[in-house]
């Protein structure tokens, strides 16, 4: 199957990059297809430490071809800086050749960013925890059939037109909100400038990827965040405004819903950031631990990661939905040393009914029912055979593998990208 696609089955942060990461290896072409600059990549490579948000991951690979596709929102100042970031590194982005991004593509302005800040600070205690990029604003604009596409950067005319049609609109209301009003002409030279250095990239994408797929070439489909903050699927309303899922990647690319390797990413306990309900989060000493042995800082914000243990009934429902075939079980590693281990399989509705549904409302109200399981107190971070895994540290995956209903096929027990066992 030439076309897979990764998917994070939670709230995001499963450890996507280092997965693309490796897929990249093979592949041909590397898609973005939802999401903005919200996400954050964490990539290990020999050099250290490297932080993508809006490029895709294969972007370190010589061979691939990146793409950031139509569903995904472009802040062209953040892309820009995030080239000129990726070039300082001694790594080459080549607008055109290497690096696609689509015409079709909404765009992020510091408009959408204030708004974001401004709503959040408006929503008070029920906040939704956003990044702040400008993320939900600019997918509200296109919705709503006021936004700008990339292309639009293009064509000085439609830009400046585009822009005024915005401002009417957006200053009646930030007149209300006590705003600054938009300055379309700055605006307009900023988009513009940002529009030229972009241009020899800026192309059809979902004509090349569709072209690509013909021609048998590989195509990673990398989603960002995870199908819990899918706008629709997800925890609403504590979700993302793109659909993380893997719903999101044909609309996203323009690929046809052809046959696709579906790989969702899960960690081997679970993480979210922001606000929203959590069942199996911990909020004791527990998930302290965890957050420090994971390293669970948010990696676009910093933002402290809420820990808690692996829950099988939110990710039975994520691999349903996203039709993922198996998958990549992350950190599992991190367990090292935490005895008992649990895994949720059920849930008590607060009116006490039991159920192995994720529930549309009131998942704050529910009570997690657990399996526990020994510990494992090896280091694992050399094992690469899941033979040679401690029996408690297989007796964890089995369970998972049972409790939520899909197979694990690949098991990360590092942050290196040869810390893997592959099964
Ligand atoms: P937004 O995408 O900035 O609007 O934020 C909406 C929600 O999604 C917040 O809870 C964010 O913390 C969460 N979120 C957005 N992007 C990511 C991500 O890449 N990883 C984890 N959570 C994210």
């Amino acid at each position: 199957m030439p076309t897979t696609c990764v998917v994070g089955i939670l709230w995001g942060d499963e450890g996507k990059g280092k997965v693309i990461d490796y897929l990249a290896s093979d592949a041909d072409f590397i898609a973005r297809y939802g999401g903005g600059h919200n996400a954050g990549h964490t990539l290990i490579l020999p050099s250290g430490k490297l932080v993508l948000h809006l490029i895709p991951s294969g972007v370190v690979h010589q061979h691939t071809v990146n793409v950031i596709g139509n569903g995904v929102v472009v802040d062209p100042l953040h892309l820009c800086q995030e080239i000129d970031k990726l070039r300082e590194r001694g790594l080459a982005v080549d607008l055109g050749k290497n690096l696609l991004v689509s015409e079709r593509a909404h765009v992020i302005l510091e408009v959408h960013r204030r708004q974001d800040l401004w709503a959040e600070h408006r929503r008070g205690s029920g906040k939704i925890g956003t990044t702040g990029r400008g993320i939900g604003p600019a997918y509200s604009d296109r919705c709503a059939r006021i936004g700008l596409r990339l292309g639009d950067l293009l064509r000085p005319d439609a830009l400046r037109r585009g822009l005024a049609g915005l401002a009417e609109q957006k200053n009646a209301l930030f007149h209300a909100a006590e705003l600054e009003p938009l300055d379309v002409e700055l605006m307009s030279r900023e988009l513009a400038a940002a529009g030229e250095r972009l241009r020899p990239g800026i192309v059809d994408t979902g004509a090349v990827l569709r072209q690509a797929r013909l021609q048998g070439k590989r195509i990673l489909l990398e989603g960002a965040q995870g199908c819990l903050l899918d706008v629709e699927q997800g925890t609403y309303p504590f979700v993302t405004s793109s659909h993380a899922s893997t719903g999101g990647a044909f609309s996203g690319t323009g690929l046809p819903p052809h046959e696709m390797r579906i790989v969702g990413i899960a960690k081997a306990y679970a993480t979210r950031v922001g606000e929203g309900p959590f069942p199996t989060e911990l909020k004791d000493g527990t998930g302290e631990r965890l957050r420090i042995a994971g390293k669970e800082f948010g990696s676009t914000t910093g933002r402290p990661r809420r820990c808690g243990w692996f829950d099988a009934v939110a990710v039975r429902y994520s691999a349903a939905v996203s039709g993922a075939d198996e998958l990549v079980l992350t950190n599992l590693d991190v367990l090292r040393g935490f005895a008992p281990l649990r895994i949720a399989v059920a849930y008590r509705l607060a009116d006490g009914t039991r159920t192995t549904a994720l529930p549309a409302f009131d998942l704050d109200a529910v009570t997690p029912e657990y399996v526990e399981l020994p510990g494992f107190t090896e280091d694992l971070r050399e094992v690469r055979r899941f033979a040679d895994l401690p029996a408690n540290a297989r007796a964890y995956v089995q369970a998972i593998e049972q409790h939520a209903g899909v197979a694990v096929r690949t098991i990360s027990v590092g942050p290196e990208r040869q810390q893997v066992i592959l099964r």
